[in-house]
């Protein structure tokens, strides 16, 4: 089962997850990383969800128009749209304190 790592406003998130597992799916339904995942819309269109992946990141799938159309420059420092990932490998990001800025 992949192991999920977060961390946020200083803390340090970890659990195990169901292969093909969408964070923010199980956020939802209050399961880790409920609460403390930042997350919105699900659907792509808010950004709240963005995340740095500091491990895993070679394995994800290539980010889709969404993430594109949210994160323009930012794929590039490493961030993803969580809500948009489905996770079959460990993984390991960062939320930042505040949401990032729409483009
Ligand atoms: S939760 Fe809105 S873009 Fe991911």
């Amino acid at each position: 089962m992949p192991t999920v790592v977060l961390h946020r406003g200083g803390q340090v998130y970890r659990d195990e997850v169901k292969e093909n597992t969408n964070l923010v799916v199980r956020a939802g339904i209050k399961q880790f990383p409920f609460p403390n995942l930042r997350y919105g819309c699900g659907m792509g269109k808010c950004a709240k969800c963005a995340s740095r992946i500091i491990k895993g990141a070679e394995l994800l799938p290539a980010p889709n128009w969404k993430e594109k159309k949210q994160l323009g420059p930012r794929l590039d420092e490493g961030y993803r749209l969580v809500c948009q990932l489905w996770l079959n490998h460990d993984l390991e990001l960062v939320q930042d304190d505040k949401p990032l800025e729409p483009l």
